[in-house]
C-alpha cells in the first residue's frame, strides 16, 4: 500500500526580473508524470476542502499565491500539518492519505499536479471507510 507525505523546495532561478520555478514529470521532485492540472481559488473564507483520500493517486500540491494548510492522515494514524506559504514550496501525497486543505488567505491559488486524469472511483470520500480499509496498519 502506498501512503507517503513529504514536504518539498524547489530551487528558483532567480535573477534581477524576479523568480521562477519550472517542474517536469518524472524527476524527483514530481516522480509521475503530470496527467492533470488543477487549481482552487477564491475560496472563501473558513471553508475546509479536500477531506478524502485517494488510492492511485500521486499529487504535488503549491499555494503558488497566498497560503493555505494541508493536513494529512497516513494509514499507520501519523498526522501532520504543512503550511504552504510561499511558491517555492511544495507537498508531495502519494496513495492512500486522507487529506484536507484549511485556513486559505484570501488571495490563496492551490496548484494540483496530478499523477491521472479525474477519476472518481479512485477517491475514498468517508473518514470511516478510509479507517476501515486502513485498520490493518494502525
Ligand atoms: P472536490 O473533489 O469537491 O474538490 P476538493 O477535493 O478540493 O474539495 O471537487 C469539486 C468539484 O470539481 C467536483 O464536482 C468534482 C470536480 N472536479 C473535476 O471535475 N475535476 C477535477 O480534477 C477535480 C479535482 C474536481
Amino acid at each position: 500500500m502506498v501512503a507517503n507525505v513529504s514536504d518539498l523546495e524547489f530551487t528558483p532561478k532567480g535573477d534581477a526580473r524576479g523568480k521562477l520555478i519550472a517542474l517536469e514529470s518524472l524527476t524527483e521532485l514530481v516522480p509521475f508524470e503530470i496527467k492533470r492540472v488543477y487549481y482552487i481559488f477564491d475560496t472563501t473564507p473558513g471553508t475546509v476542502r479536500g477531506k478524502h483520500a485517494h488510492n492511485v493517486l500521486k499529487q504535488v500540491l503549491i499555494c503558488v499565491s497566498g497560503a493555505c494548510t494541508i493536513e494529512c492522515e497516513k494509514p499507520d494514524g501519523t498526522k501532520s500539518e504543512h503550511r504552504l506559504d510561499w511558491p517555492d514550496r511544495g507537498l508531495l501525497i502519494e496513495g492512500l492519505v486522507w487529506r484536507q486543505m484549511k485556513d486559505f488567505s484570501k488571495d490563496a491559488v492551490l496548484l494540483v499536479l496530478a499523477s491521472e486524469h479525474y477519476d472518481e472511483s479512485d477517491y475514498i470520500r468517508d473518514y470511516s471507510e478510509f479507517k476501515r480499509q486502513t485498520s490493518c496498519c494502525e
